[in-house]
């Protein structure tokens, strides 16, 4: 039984924190889930950290679908999430047709689009229709050309906005939002207002919940990571001494070895060269 949106806000009912992770392909969502992981985010940072973008901006809702697939086969327990790529829902309809096809077609349980009151009128018309959706504030990605890359709501004017924000997502019926980038004291506020959880990306410990992007925990990256995450294993250096072993092993022809092989009857080949013989 994979986990509802019912069990997600109980875990705020009860005082639980909640941890989410960024996933993109089958294996990681394997792991994940095997880890028990209750949701599972199909981020547009895919564009970034798989496709090596420099924003978000270029992922394609064919391409997010093509990667929620792929988590979602990998994955039994998790709620898993898909985020609506830019301009995918600028209007009431264009957002049923793209989310509709993220349910449908990739299988995903929500969706998670980006904005305060410019989308509640969208995330309330899915939510209509039966879409669970994930809100998301304070730094927005998709908004990086108009807002810049950093921490949102510092000031008294821009923190109620968000806080106003927040309370209209849920209004809205938004079953979680997604806090990125905004001082810990604001997200605290925020969080103590809602019902519904909050999911923190550098936004402090006060959140309900957590989210770090696979990348960044798994330590992938070998020269950057964000203030706001924490390297849980050093992957990167990991994967580049297998690869150098590897590499080695096979430049001495120690790799592969005859348990990695497959073997025929010495007389079939010999009948083989035969019949060649025989052709020529
Ligand atoms: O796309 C993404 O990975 C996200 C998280 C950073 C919340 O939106």
């Amino acid at each position: 039984m994979r986990t509802t949106i019912l069990d997600i806000q109980k875990r705020k009912l009860n005082g639980e924190r909640i941890p989410m992770i960024t996933a993109y392909d089958y294996t990681s969502a394997q792991i994940a889930d095997r880890a028990g992981m209750p949701m599972l985010l199909v981020g547009d940072s895919l564009g970034m950290v798989v496709a090596g973008y420099t924003s978000t901006l270029p992922v394609t809702l064919d391409e997010m679908l093509y990667h929620a697939r792929a988590v979602v086969r990998g994955s039994q327990q998790a709620l898993v999430i898909g985020d609506l790529p830019f301009l995918t829902y600028t209007t009431i309809d264009q957002a049923i047709t793209s989310a509709g096809r993220m349910l449908q077609e990739a299988g995903v349980q929500a969706v998670k689009v980006e904005g305060g009151a410019a989308v509640t009128p969208i995330v309330q018309r899915l939510v209509e229709l039966g879409i669970p959706v994930m809100g998301h504030l304070g730094f927005t990605p998709q908004s990086v050309s108009q807002i810049g890359a950093r921490v949102q709501g510092r000031q008294a004017h821009t923190a109620r906005q968000l806080i106003q924000d927040a309370l209209a997502l849920e209004a809205a019926g938004a079953f979680a939002i997604v806090l990125e980038l905004t001082p810990q004291q604001l997200a605290q506020a925020v969080t103590a207002r809602l019902r519904i959880p909050t999911i923190g990306i550098g936004a402090g410990a006060g959140c309900d919940g957590q989210v770090q992007v696979w990348h960044d925990l798994m330590g992938l990256y070998t020269d950057f990571s964000p203030r706001h995450s924490r390297r849980y294993v050093n992957l990167a250096e990991a994967m580049s001494q297998a690869l150098q072993s590897y590499a080695s092993d096979v430049r001495e022809g120690v790799f592969p070895t005859k348990e990695h092989s497959a073997s025929m009857k010495d007389e079939e080949l010999q009948e083989a060269l035969r019949l060649l013989d025989d052709t020529d």
